[in-house]
């Protein structure tokens, strides 16, 4: 594909945040906005204690002003859920939120349980281990997430090191084998390039091959794909879904981007303005969206010519049940490439 050719520059192209809502769609929106954070919890999810994530009453604040308003939402292990709202909507802040990375000046309040531990409040030397480890993120933006200076093969591997505790040469050696797993070519000798030498999809690879090191618990994806060339796009969200399905890690997959979503998802919750406004199985809020903002998403998702992952879900997903796409795709090869590692497809 278009991402294995040699180093190219790179992509600028960063697609911009969807289109706003005309004035009184969006006051109408406002309006109905009032029940209390749609918070999809234990409860509504049906109780299970076996939770990986539970977030309720996350509130956060950048002095008086409330970015991220009383949300709640439940993810169980292996579990996909999907946070889905226009920019600006607090989705990256929740995510933040939870890696416990919010940027200088945020306070957030409430609560948020992994595995049964509560993280706000802990202090940044605590987090730290989970980061990376249990937890871990991919972002938008995979040449600003990735050190300039190090080699990819560096970078896959430091997690290993940091959290594993291998060798310079083990954790050297596992990184080849990532990058063979995130359908990298000619691994051996990609690891020794830059980020710079590297397309944007091969580098997101590298950001996926970051984040999935250690096996985490949980992945949190922010638009992972937005940033990078339409062509590549659903490759490497294939890859994604592939990935997490086979390592049976539970995905938070932040987007703006209903189509994309509801082919990775099987839980939605739908931000606007800081607050939860829909939540729910992923079919269910495709056929019968209740908040007017939900319905708006859909209908500029039903305008969109989005092409879907490889194989996987078409554009013409949206309106009919979500497909879940790791069954078929776990068995199919990245871009065609022969699997390179020795974990069978589910
Ligand atoms: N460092 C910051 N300081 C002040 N406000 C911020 C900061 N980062 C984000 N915000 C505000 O928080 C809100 C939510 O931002 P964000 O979570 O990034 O939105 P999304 O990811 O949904 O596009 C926005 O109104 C944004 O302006
Ligand atoms: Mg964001």
């Amino acid at each position: 594909m278009s991402e294995q050719r040699p180093p190219t520059p790179i992509p600028t192209s960063s697609p911009a945040a969807p289109a706003p809502a005309p004035a009184a769609a969006a006051s109408a929106a406002a309006a109905a906005a009032p029940e209390p954070s749609a918070a999809l919890t234990g409860r509504e999810r049906g109780g299970t204690p076996s939770g990986l994530l539970e977030v309720t009453d996350l509130t956060v604040r950048f002095g008086d002003t409330v970015v991220v308003d009383r949300i709640g939402f439940g993810l169980d292990a292996g579990g996909r859920l999907g946070l889905i709202g226009e920019s600006g909507s607090g989705k990256s802040i929740t995510a933040l939120a939870v890696l416990g990375l919010l940027p200088d000046g945020a306070a957030a309040t409430g609560s948020i349980r992994f595995d049964g531990r509560e993280l706000l409040g802990r202090s940044d030397r605590e987090l730290s281990r989970i980061r990376g480890d249990r937890i871990a993120m991919v972002f938008q933006e995979p040449l600003t997430a990735l050190n300039p200076l190090w080699r990819v093969g560096r970078q896959i591997g430091e997690p290993l090191r940091l959290h594993r505790g291998l060798s310079r040469r083990a954790a050297a050696a596992a990184a080849v084998e990532l990058a063979a797993k995130v359908g990298l070519p000619d691994p051996e000798r990609l690891v020794r390039a830059y980020p710079h030498q590297l397309s944007g999809g091969q580098r997101q690879r590298v950001g996926i091959a970051i984040a999935l090191a250690c096996r985490p618990a949980l992945l949190i994806a922010d638009e992972p794909t937005t940033a990078l060339d339409v062509s590549v796009q659903a490759d490497v969200l294939a890859l994604l879904t592939r990935l997490v399905h086979e390592a049976g890690t539970a995905l938070l997959y932040i987007t703006h981007d209903l189509a994309v979503v509801a082919s990775v998802a099987r839980k939605l919750a739908v931000m606007r303005g800081g607050r939860l406004v829909e939540t729910g199985p992923t079919e269910t809020v495709l056929r019968s969206a209740r908040h007017p903002y939900t319905r708006r998403l859909l209908a500029a998702a039903h305008r969109t010519s989005w092409t879907g992952p490889t194989g996987g879900p078409a554009p013409e997903l949206v309106g009919r049940p979500a497909v879940e796409p790791a069954g078929d795709l776990a068995a199919r090869p990245v871009d065609g490439r022969p699997e390179r590692t020795s974990k069978a497809g589910a």
